[in-house]
């Protein structure tokens, strides 16, 4: 991407290759996935056959180089092609997300040459799905509560893993999980440490599926540990650095989620200005009117802001490859600006369709189901203002 700063402002240039992935990704999701979105949303069916098809494109590894199974693309990349899928359907962009930046991005940043070659290439090419799970029942926002526990046994062969993981992403779907679970309980956040699971051995089974408002269509779960063993060789990174490992990769989930939100605020913008041209009220369209109007400015404007914060976060993430430099805030920001943007734009489109914007004939309502959890997950709207407003002062 091109970012040229003119006298009559900022002008963001896309590559060609950005252009390329904006028009693959759109015809995709326009012709493959919006056709079906409804029918997932109402029987919350998985869709294993699109989600194959985002594999085959290599929507599922985008920015994981290709020797490693990925599209060996960049961030604005994996931002444009995820708000494009989300656009046609929310749940498959959760899938995507997850699977691109919570699970292929950490093993590519601490995996070993062979937790790469076993974890990340089968999942990054899209052969099967993978998983990231670090809430519980009883930890959410206080990520470091956590109450699973990893024991090394006598000989330091193996860790032994028992307890209960709640609200995961893609877990009823996937073959592999990124999981992060306490070695050291006395240890608060330094004693929590990441494993690579293989949900095919014993000891791992998944428990009740989560009944959701939205994103129906993404299959969501607990998930089950009972004597489940993980050799060392399993495990990403050190002892103790699970805590951090499990921050970095939220920072670049949090991105994924804002183009997530950028595509359902979009989807109902865009319907929005169809209904304000075509439908008549008092003798012409209803675009007519002042207070319609007011709605279509500040929905574009916030649509426009939130695609600017998105871009800002994917390109500091870019950055930071090379200087190493953290970016936290930028992630959070546009988590933030974006969730709470498709929430207000989605709510705003209802009203402007009126009574056929409550109505399940429309995807209006989807739209406003779906924009709720992106204020939730990967870190609640109060979260990432905790997260913006400490790296701000420089105070815990
Ligand atoms: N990158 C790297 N390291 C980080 C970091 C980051 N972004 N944020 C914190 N850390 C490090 C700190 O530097 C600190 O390290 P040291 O002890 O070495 O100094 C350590 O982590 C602890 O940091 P804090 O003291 O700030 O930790 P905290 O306990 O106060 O919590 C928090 C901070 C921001 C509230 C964090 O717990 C958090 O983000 N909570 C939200 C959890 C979340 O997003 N859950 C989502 C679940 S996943 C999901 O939703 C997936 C899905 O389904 C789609």
């Amino acid at each position: 991407m091109a970012i040229n700063v003119a006298p009559e402002g900022l002008n963001l240039t896309l590559t060609s290759e950005h252009e390329m992935i904006r028009q693959a990704a759109r015809k995709f999701a326009q012709e493959r996935v919006a056709p079906i979105a409804p029918h997932h949303d109402e029987t919350g069916e998985f869709p294993i056959e699109t989600v194959r098809e985002m594999g085959q494109m290599g929507f599922m590894g985008i920015e994981i180089p290709e020797e490693y199974g990925g599209a060996g693309m960049d961030t604005i990349a994996y931002a444009i092609a995820l708000e494009e899928i989300s656009k046609a359907c929310a749940a498959h962009g959760v899938v995507m997300s997850v699977n691109n930046s919570l699970y292929c991005n950490a093993l590519l940043k601490f995996g070993t040459e062979e937790q790469k070659q076993a974890y990340l290439v089968p999942v990054a090419s899209g052969e099967v799905v993978g998983a990231y799970s670090l809430t519980e029942p009883m930890s959410g926002s206080d990520a470091a509560t956590m109450k699973s526990r990893a024991v090394l046994n006598e000989a330091g062969t193996h860790y032994t893993i028992n307890g209960v993981k709640s609200w995961v992403s893609n877990a009823p779907v996937a073959r592999y999980i990124l999981l992060f679970t306490m070695t050291a309980p006395d240890q608060g956040h330094k004693g929590i440490t990441a494993f690579m699971i293989d949900t095919e051995k014993p000891g791992f089974s998944r428990g009740k599926k989560e009944p959701k408002l939205g994103i129906r269509a993404s299959a969501t779960s607990e998930i089950h540990f009972q004597d489940y063993e993980a050799p060392l060789e399993d495990m990403l990174g050190e002892p103790g650095m699970g805590f951090k490992i499990a921050m970095t990769v939220l920072d670049a989930g949090r991105i994924g989620i804002a183009a997530q939100a950028l595509g359902i605020a979009e989807a109902a913008y865009e319907a929005s200005l169809i209904y304000a041209r075509e439908r008549e009220a008092f003798g012409g369209p209803i675009g007519r009117f002042q207070m319609i109007q007011q709605k279509i400015a500040d929905m574009k404007t916030r649509i426009e802001a939130t695609r600017l914060l998105l871009y800002n976060a994917a390109l500091a993430k870019m950055r930071s490859k090379e200087s190493g430099e953290r970016y936290t805030t930028e992630a959070s920001m546009a988590k933030l600006f974006a969730s709470e943007t498709a929430m207000w734009v989605t709510t705003q489109a209802i009203q402007i369709h009126g009574g056929m914007g409550y109505s399940k004939e429309l995807p209006l309502e989807r739209y406003f189901r779906d924009a709720k959890i992106t204020e939730i997950y990967e870190g609640t709207s109060e979260i990432q203002r905790v997260v913006i407003a400490r790296n701000e002062l420089g105070i815990r």
